[in-house]
C-alpha cells in the first residue's frame, strides 16, 4: 500500500517518520508506555507509544483515545502505524519505532494461538495461523533460501531445470506406496519421483534437474515422512556415480553455506548451533559401503539398542541415526543390496548382489536426505527388471527407448527438501518444514 516501509528496511530511515503495515504479534504496557511487537512477514520490530506525546500532539481527548486504542490492540490486529525510527541496541534488528499515529485496518478477536503453550494437534489444526509465529517464519525463510541456493547451484553449473509430470502411469519407487486416481476411466498415479523423466531430459539436454512435489502413500507415522514432499532431482549424462557423489557433496555444502550466510537471522531465531553446520561445510563427507556399515552395526550391537541387523536388511532409522552419529558428518552408504533398491539402478560390475548407488545420511538423527544411483543402461537388463518388479512393459516402453537410442552412462539423485530443511533448522519433526504438511492422518488445512 501507499509508501509502506517494510520492517526489514526501517534501518534506512533512522530519525525519520515512516508508515508500516503490520500485525500485532504481542503487546505489553506499563503506565504511560505501551509496547507493540509487530510483524509484517519481513521481520519483527517493537513500537513504543508514550502517552504524554499523544496528548501533546492530539490534545487531551483525542490523544487519550488514541493511546487507549493502542493499549487495547488485540493479538493479530492488522494496523497501519506511523512512527519515528530510533536506533535501539536492545532490539534484535537494532531499531524501534516511536509511535505517532495508528489506524486499525483489520480487527482480530480471540486469536486462537496465544503466547502460551499449545499441543501439536491444536497447532496443526490451525496451521494456517501457526505459520505466522516467529519460529515458523524462520523455518520458511530457511526453506526459501535452500530453494534459491538450489537454483543458483545448478544454474551456475549448466543444468537445465525441466518439469516432470505429476500425473503418471508409472510406479518407479515401488507399487505399494501409490496414490491412485481416475484419469478419464484409466488409472493414474501421483508421481513418486521425477527421475524417469529427468533421465529423458538428460539424454536431451545433458544435465538437468527437476524440482516438484512427489507423493508416497506411506502408512508410516514417523518424524521423517510426509505423504507429499518436494524433491530436487538432478540427472547427468556421461556421468559415473563417483562424479555424481562429488556433485551431491558440493550441493549440500552449498546449501548449508548459503543458509549460514543469508539466513543468519533465522538460524539464531531457531537457536541452531552454527558451529556444527560450519563443520559440515568444511569437513569431507564420509563414505562407507553397505557391507561395512552392516559389519560396524553388528560389532557395536552389544552397546546399543538398535535392532539386530543381518546383510540384506534395509536400515531402520535407529541404524541410520547410529551410523551418521558415529562419523559425525554427512555419510554416504554405498552399494546396497539389489533386492532392497529400485529396478533402474546399475548392477555392480563384479558382484551380482549389490547395485551402484548411495544414500546420504545426515548426522544428528535426521536420516536419509539423498537417494541416488548410476542408472542401468542395458536394454535387455532393464526389460528383465521390469518383469521382476511386476511393472508393465508397455507403460515403460518410452523409458526403455532411452536405452535404445544412444544409451550412455548416467547418474542422478534425489534430495528431499523437507528432510534437509528439518536438519538445517535443527527441528524435531518434518511437519514444520513445509507450509501445509500432508501426513497419514492429515489433509487439512
Ligand atoms: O530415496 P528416494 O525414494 O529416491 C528416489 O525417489 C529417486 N528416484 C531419486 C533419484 O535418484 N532421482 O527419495 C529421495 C529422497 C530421500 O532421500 C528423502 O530425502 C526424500 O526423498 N524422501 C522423503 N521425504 C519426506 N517424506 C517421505 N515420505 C520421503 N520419501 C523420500
Ligand atoms: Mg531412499
Amino acid at each position: 500500500m501507499e509508501n509502506f516501509v517494510s520492517i526489514i528496511d526501517v534501518k534506512n530511515y533512522v530519525n525519520q517518520e515512516i508508515t508500516i503495515g503490520a500485525w500485532v504479534a504481542n503487546k505489553s504496557g506499563k503506565g504511560k508506555l505501551a509496547f507493540l511487537q509487530l510483524r509484517d512477514g519481513t521481520a519483527y520490530c517493537q513500537a513504543v507509544a508514550f502517552k504524554p506525546n499523544f496528548i501533546e500532539k492530539y490534545g487531551e481527548v483525542e490523544g487519550l483515545a488514541k493511546f487507549d486504542q493502542i493499549k487495547h490492540l488485540s493479538q493479530e490486529t492488522a494496523i497501519k502505524l506511523t512512527g519515528v525510527v530510533k536506533a535501539d541496541e536492545r532490539s534484535k534488528i537494532g531499531y524501534e519505532l516511536d509511535v505517532t499515529d495508528i489506524e486499525v485496518i483489520g480487527e482480530s478477536v480471540d486469536y486462537p494461538i496465544t503466547p502460551k503453550e499449545h499441543g501439536t494437534d491444536f497447532l496443526m489444526d490451525n496451521r494456517h495461523l501457526w505459520l505466522r509465529s516467529r519460529k515458523q517464519h524462520a523455518i520458511m525463510l530457511v526453506r526459501n533460501e535452500i530453494i534459491r541456493a538450489t537454483y543458483e547451484f545448478f544454474n551456475e553449473r549448466g543444468f537445465i531445470k525441466i518439469d516432470s509430470p505429476i500425473l503418471t502411469g508409472s510406479a518407479p519407487e515401488g507399487t505399494t506406496e501409490l496414490f491412485e486416481t481416475d484419469y478419464f476411466g484409466q488409472p493414474a498415479f501421483l508421481s513418486q519421483t521425477g527421475q524417469l523423466y529427468a533421465e529423458a531430459g538428460a539424454m536431451a539436454f545433458g544435465k538437468v534437474f527437476t524440482f516438484g512435489p512427489t507423493f508416497r502413500a506411506e502408512k508410516s507415522k514417523t518424524r521423517r515422512h510426509l505423504t507429499e514432499f518436494w524433491m530436487i532431482e538432478p540427472e547427468m549424462a556421461f556421468t559415473t556415480h563417483e562424479a555424481s557423489l562429488e556433485v551431491q557433496e558440493a550441493y549440500v555444502k552449498h546449501i548449508i553455506r548459503a543458509v549460514m550466510t543469508n539466513q543468519a537471522y533465522a538460524l539464531s531465531e531457531l537457536d541452531r548451533d552454527v558451529t556444527v553446520l560450519e563443520k559440515y561445510v568444511t569437513t569431507p563427507f564420509k563414505k562407507i559401503t553397505y557391507d561395512d556399515a552392516v559389519t560396524l552395526l553388528q560389532e557395536n550391537q552389544a552397546d546399543n539398542d538398535y535392532e539386530k541387523i543381518t546383510w540384506g536388511d534395509d536400515f531402520g532409522s535407529p541404524h541410520e541415526t547410529w551410523i551418521s552419529n558415529y562419523f559425525g558428518v554427512p555419510t554416504f552408504i554405498l552399494n546396497y543390496p539389489k533386492a532392497i533398491k529400485a529396478f533402474y539402478m546399475k548392477p555392480h560390475p563384479t558382484r551380482d548382489d549389490v547395485v551402484i548407488c548411495a544414500d546420504l545420511l545426515a548426522p544428528e538423527g535426521y536420516g536419509e536426505i539423498i537417494g541416488g544411483s548410476e542408472r542401468a543402461t542395458d536394454y535387455e537388463y532393464l526389460k528383465t527388471k521390469l518383469v521382476e518388479f511386476g511393472l508393465s512393459e508397455s507403460e515403460y516402453a518410452w523409458y526403455l527407448d532411452l536405452r535404445k537410442y544412444g544409451s550412455v552412462p548416467h547418474s542422478g539423485f534425489g534430495l528431499g527438501l523437507e528432510r534437509v530443511v528439518t536438519w538445517i533448522t535443527g527441528n524435531e519433526h518434518i511437519r514444520e518444514a513445509i507450509p501445509f504438511p500432508r501426513l497419514l492422518h492429515r489433509l487439512k488445512p
